[in-house]
């Protein structure tokens, strides 16, 4: 239903222990009472989600964050204040209020506010905190549309809320500002480059191998059914399979099944909310192998170029 008049309605399924999909400006989410373990334990059935994997709260207001976690350190306060609502995970610990399915049995929770009207709207509506991972199978492709969300989830969920394609693209910037220096453990929505600027330096731990901090960043993840490889748009014939590219901003010459440019002007920011949709149109396109250029390693394009390693890294 549409995301907008359809929020009373998907906050009461919220409220009564029931799954809502809904659109952020990253990706959409699926959606369930965070103070309820019974619906949150919904969610990891619904994508058949390893229960290791914890979650991420959602919030309507920046406001609501000292209230259901008490006071955080000032360097948190620092990015909620900059980047709230956005694209920023942050962790803090979890309260008492928040059941630990939600965290995985973590004694830290990741909280953010969205910045998406209806998805806050929402928030609001429910009077909960919303747990809420991406809305797709586990490992699988992230839904950057409603129509993602019922291919991969179907009738898992109780609602799905339409806002349309979401705006970033790309999962948010999960960071962890508790200690001396921030460490990002996801690269995600918000570049890196704007956290220095906000906060001073960083640590990057997403990516590096050993355990996993957040299983986002397991090396294989963001995966299409079609096996996926890093490269260049080299002569696509020669193997005689049908094989789909996926361009940053340059056509590649004749001889590919399927081709996807995600930003013909070469923006990064562009490029980033394509991804994930043209990566599912490739899937759809009936090829054998989906080649995928990496995009300049600087902004969002980090972030781009971490998705598509892991999707690489997946076994087929
Ligand atoms: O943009 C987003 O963040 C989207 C939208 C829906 O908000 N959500 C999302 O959720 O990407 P999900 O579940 O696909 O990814 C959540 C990531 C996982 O990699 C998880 O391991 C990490 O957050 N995470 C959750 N709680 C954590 C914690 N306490 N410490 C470290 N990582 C945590
Ligand atoms: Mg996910």
């Amino acid at each position: 239903m549409p995301a907008d008049s359809g929020i009373a309605e998907a906050a009461s399924v919220l409220r009564t222990g029931g799954l809502v999909a809904f659109p952020t400006e990253t990706v959409y989410g699926l959606g369930a009472n965070a103070l309820d373990a019974r619906a949150a334990a919904r969610i990891f059935e619904a994508k058949a989600r390893p229960s290791f994997d914890p979650l991420i709260t959602h919030l309507a207001d920046a406001a609501d964050l000292t209230d259901l976690v008490g006071p955080v350190p000032a360097a948190v306060a620092a990015l909620v204040e900059r980047f709230w609502p956005g694209p920023l995970t942050l962790i803090v610990d979890r309260p008492a209020a928040i059941p630990p399915i939600v965290t995985s049995g973590l004694d830290t929770m990741a909280v953010r506010v969205p910045d998406e009207a209806s998805a806050r709207a929402l928030i609001a509506a429910a009077g909960v905190p919303v747990a809420a991972p991406s809305a797709n199978r586990f490992g699988q492709l992230s839904p950057t549309r409603a129509e993602h969300v019922v291919a991969g989830l179907g009738a898992a969920v109780d609602v799905v809320l339409d806002g349309g394609p979401t705006r970033c693209g790309i999962e948010s910037t999960i960071v962890d500002a508790r200690g001396d220096r921030p460490v990002v453990l996801r690269l995600g929505a918000l570049p890196v480059e704007a956290l220095v600027e906000a906060v001073g330096p960083v640590s990057v731990r997403a990516g590096s191998s050993g355990q996993p901090v957040a299983p986002g960043t397991l090396a294989a993840h963001y995966a299409p059914r079609t096996p996926l490889v890093l490269g260049a748009a080299g002569p696509a014939a020669g193997d005689g399979g049908r094989r789909g590219f996926l361009a940053f901003r340059d056509r590649p010459a004749d001889g590919w099944a399927a081709v996807e440019v995600l930003s013909p002007e070469g923006d990064l920011t562009a490029a980033a909310a394509r991804l994930f949709d043209a990566l599912h149109r490739l899937d759809a396109a009936g090829v054998t192998e989906i080649v995928a250029e990496p995009v300049p390693d600087v902004g969002v394009g980090r972030a781009i170029n971490d998705r598509l390693r892991r999707a690489a890294a997946t076994w087929h």
